[in-house]
């Protein structure tokens, strides 16, 4: 068992909050550390993480694992890449280390070799199709970056696509879950007909999906792939396999609206330039994105819609501790349109005069200046990093003519309510869905691993009325001699880790008498197991199950004292 090995030596260099903190805030709270939480959107922190157990559990929505459970989560990934990922950041040399496929990662290969065979097929139609190619010479699109971009075309047949992927030994089922194709009454089509394609990557260079535009005036303009094993599209940047290079290299990442925008800047020479797909920044672009920079410029149309949304990405991205300016072009223009007509000289002088956050904030706000500066210091407020925070304090100080003390101490009234209004961490019950008692004995369990062979020994799991209970104690008994949080962990699906992971931190008994509380747990089960059966005998007439019950209950009697 290589993989066991690469495990302990992952668990023994990598802690748990440091890792957590790269891609969540974290707080200290107590003996945890918490923060919001990166898997469902929340204002009040309810995601906490152990140091001590190296776990995570969030108290909103369940979410719960260990360090690798998160980093699969967060970003999507198999077991494999998750330990790789995380063992490379670690510095711990994988050459010794074969991995076990699971099912996942094979199904996600299999995604990815179904877009790469997509691929080549309509980049074949783009090199028969006159209609493409001119539409793609009319916008100012180089051979270039059609082969860099790897630009196809998607023909008007009805299901081109779709036979040709069978032909090659393709599934119906994975050609579907690919989002290849769609049913439509008459069996299934082409998603993607009569439009330029655009192939989509991760930052590992995997193709996830792709965006098709029409090549007139017919709507929708764009459409996307539908979200699948691969693709989610909130947090998939456009360009981001091709700029990662170059974004690392200058630390900074050049955001705009487009697709169109995206190439044509890579193709004017701005190689660190990256596009979400039609939606606002969220934050899991720009955990993504921090992987490899920190400083970005949002590049918008001047017109009150670029502004609005310029305004809204910055306070993510403050958020999120980067350091962002915006540039704004001239009404109606985008980059693509803007740099064939002023070239890139014109472009490049204009990204080196881009605004500061502060300065756009300050002279694009429709509010009076007070109101700019206390939205400006709203958004100071939500950054972890504070020495960007009172940099630009500085610089907002400097802009506003207000006496630099002074903001700081609003700055600090502002973080105030704010902790206020996300003091406590809800805490749902222990056992409010399931069996109080099934629960408790678990979570006696979990707290003191020595004490699982003596519970399981006394009990009954078929007797369970929670069958993720059920199931978790049976995995318990398989790993018994070596049980720890993690070895468990490991062998937990979803559901039973979230509960694992939220009676690690809120175990819903008192420690100190955990004898006592597992065996009056054990003695209601069995009471309740007792009366069941008693109702059953009684109603059947059993006059000797009846009888048997009788002694078994004296017999347990007299065992309790
Ligand atoms: N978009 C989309 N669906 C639409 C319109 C737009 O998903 N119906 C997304 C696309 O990612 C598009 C981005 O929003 O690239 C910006 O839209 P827009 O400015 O309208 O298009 P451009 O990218 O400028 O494309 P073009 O220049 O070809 O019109
Ligand atoms: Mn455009």
């Amino acid at each position: 068992m290589k993989t066991d090995r690469l495990l302990d030596e992952i668990k023994s260099k990598v802690d748990i909050v440091e890792f957590i903190s790269d891609y969540v805030p974290l707080k200290k709270s107590g003996q945890n550390y918490k923060g919001l939480c990166p898997f469902h959107s929340e204002k009040t922190p309810s995601f906490m993480v152990s140091q001590s157990k190296q776990i995570f559990h969030c108290f909103g929505c369940g979410a719960g694992g260990d360090l690798i459970s998160f980093l699969m989560k967060h970003d999507n990934l198999t077991f494999g890449e998750a330990i790789r990922y995380i063992a490379k950041k670690a510095g711990i040399n994988l050459k010794d280390f074969k991995f076990d496929k699971n099912n996942t990662s094979e199904k996600r290969e299999k995604l990815i070799q179904a877009n790469e065979e997509a691929i080549k097929f309509y980049s074949r139609n783009l090199a028969d199709s006159e209609t493409a190619k001119t539409y793609l010479k009319k916008r100012g699109i180089a051979e270039e970056s059609i082969l860099s971009f790897r630009i196809g075309y998607a023909n008007d047949e009805r299901d081109g696509l779709f036979r040709h992927m069978k032909k090659m030994g393709y599934s119906d089922s994975l050609i579907k879950d690919a989002g290849l194709i769609v049913a439509d009454g008459r069996g299934y089509r082409d998603l993607f007909r009569k439009r330029i394609i655009f192939p989509i990557y991760n930052l590992q260079n995997d193709a996830i999906a792709f965006g098709g535009r029409v090549t007139d005036d017919s709507l929708p303009k764009y459409i996307n792939s539908p979200e699948t094993g691969v693709f989610k599209k909130s947090e998939s940047l456009f360009a981001i396999s091709l700029s990662k290079e170059a974004i690392r290299k200058k630390g900074l990442a050049i955001i705009v609206e487009g697709y169109l925008d995206a190439i044509i800047c890579h193709q004017y020479g701005f190689k660190n330039t990256v596009a979400p797909l039609g939606t606002a920044l969220t934050p899991m672009h720009l955990r993504r994105l921090k992987l490899v920079a920190r400083k970005v410029i949002l590049i918008f149309d001047a017109d009150e819609a670029g502004i609005a949304a310029a305004r809204r990405s910055l306070s993510t991205l403050a958020e999120l501790d980067f350091r962002s300016k915006v540039m704004l072009l001239p009404r109606g223009e985008d980059p693509d349109s803007f740099l064939r007509k002023h070239g890139n000289k014109t472009f490049k002088k204009m990204l080196a005069e881009a605004m500061s956050m502060v300065e756009f904030l300050l002279k694009t706000s429709k509010g009076d200046k007070i109101d700019n500066v206390r939205e400006t210091l709203g958004i100071i407020s939500a950054m972890q990093d504070l020495i960007i925070a009172d940099e630009m304090l500085n610089e907002l100080s400097d802009r506003s003519k207000i006496n630099e003390a002074v903001l700081r101490e609003e700055l600090k009234k502002i973080k105030k309510n704010l902790k206020l209004s996300s003091h406590a961490i809800e805490m749902k019950p222990v056992g409010t869905q399931i069996n109080r008692e099934e629960c408790i004995l678990l979570s006696a369990i979990i707290s003191f691993p020595e004490k699982a062979d003596d519970v399981l020994s006394r009990l009954v799991i078929e007797d369970l009325t929670d069958a993720n209970i059920r199931s978790i104690l049976r995995k318990i008994e398989a790993v018994k001699d070596n049980l720890n949080i993690s070895t468990l962990l490991e062998k937990a699906d979803e559901k039973e880790r979230a509960l694992i992971t939220e009676l690690s931190f809120n175990p819903g008994f008192d420690p100190e008498h955990v004898e006592k509380n597992i065996n009056d747990c054990l003695n209601i089960l069995r009471q309740r197991k007792f009366e069941e059966k008693r109702k059953i005998a009684e109603e059947y007439g059993d006059i000797s199950l009846l009888d048997s019950l009788l002694k078994e209950k004296r017999r347990l009697i007299k065992k309790e004292r």
